[in-house]
């Protein structure tokens, strides 16, 4: 099968290009090689590549900077998104895109169904919603939309390795501790869009992360434990846990937003994995790769 995958210099698409099945032809467009927000280059990559399913893994992702520039980041997340679902229906592809727990306002206190009503809090999670619209406009409802939440990878910028960076630099740190959610390694994102790829009847939006629920301080405390097991941190510096209100953001954020899974588990035949294992995992892989 080929596949075109857009946004590839970031930590999805890095994921997606680790763990491809050798089956599958992959053609890894960057920003530079392919940006979505031009329609002459989206039709032209779909001509030239001529691919059989094309994942989406681009999006403007600074969810901070969306609140001041909230027109750049709909061309990217809203249109972009539904510029290539046109272009991948016209060129007879199936369409996966990658959305957010950012969809949700986060005032429920147990796990986001697919059913459950979308309220974003801001721009970002606003623009992330058109694009799921207009990805099932597109492609009249057969795009598959994986709604996932916190992703980190080796690859790219991201929580862990900012954490890994301050614990090494600051004498303490104050991390929030009234946001919960699931940490997720983006391998787990991306294997689950490759088992997808293989079964052609799944349309419509999953929710998919890895197991568990965590604050970004429980978050941060594991990061650190892990950190000094492997030799990636040399010494513990105190976390103490504060309230969003003690460090304001431009952007809100979903207090709660862990997704319940039990579709995507169960339509795939996976069992999720807890994220402090993935994480654990995933800090093995850093320690040997160059940095990334
Ligand atoms: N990161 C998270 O915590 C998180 C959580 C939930 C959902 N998601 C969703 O998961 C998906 C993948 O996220 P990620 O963490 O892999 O993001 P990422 O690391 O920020 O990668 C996104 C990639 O998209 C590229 N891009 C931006 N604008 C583009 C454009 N106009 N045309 C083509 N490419 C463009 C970026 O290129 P530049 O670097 O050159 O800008 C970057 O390489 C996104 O849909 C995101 O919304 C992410």
């Amino acid at each position: 099968m080929k596949v075109l995958i857009t946004g590839a210099g970031g930590q999805a698409a890095s994921e997606l290009q680790k763990t491809a099945p050798t089956n599958m032809e992959l053609i890894c467009l960057e920003r530079r090689q392919l940006d979505i927000t031009d329609q002459a280059a989206v039709t032209a990559a779909l001509n030239t590549a001529r691919p059989q399913l094309v994942i989406n893994a681009a999006a403007y992702t600074a969810v901070d900077q969306a609140e001041t520039e909230p027109e750049t980041v709909h061309a990217v997340n809203a249109d972009g998104a539904g510029r290539l679902a046109r272009a991948a229906s016209a060129a007879g592809a199936r369409f996966f895109h990658i959305s957010t727990d950012f969809v949700f306002a986060g005032d429920q206190s147990f796990p986001y169904r697919e059913t459950d009503p979308p309220a974003p809090l801001g721009v970002y999670g606003q623009s992330k919603l058109a694009g799921e619209k207009a990805a099932r406009d597109a492609t009249k409802d057969t795009a598959l939309i994986v709604r996932t939440g916190w992703l980190y990878a080796a690859h790219g910028k991201n929580f862990v390795k900012t954490m890994l960076r301050l614990q090494a630099e600051r004498p303490c740190l104050n991390v929030v501790c009234d946001q919960v959610g699931t940490p997720t390694w983006a391998r787990t994102l991306a294997e689950t869009l490759w088992a997808a790829a293989s079964r052609p009847e799944l349309r419509g939006v999953y929710h998919l992360s890895d197991a568990g629920v965590a604050s970004w301080y429980d978050f941060a405390v594991a990061i650190q434990e892990e950190g000094l097991r492997l030799g990636l941190l040399e010494t513990a510096v105190p976390i103490t846990p504060v309230t969003s209100s003690a460090y304001p953001t431009p952007a809100r954020r979903p207090a709660y937003s862990v997704l319940d899974k039990t579709a995507a588990w169960r339509d795939l035949g996976i069992s999720g994995r807890h994220w402090r294992a993935c994480l654990r995992e995933m800090l093995e892989e850093l320690k040997t790769c160059a940095p990334c």
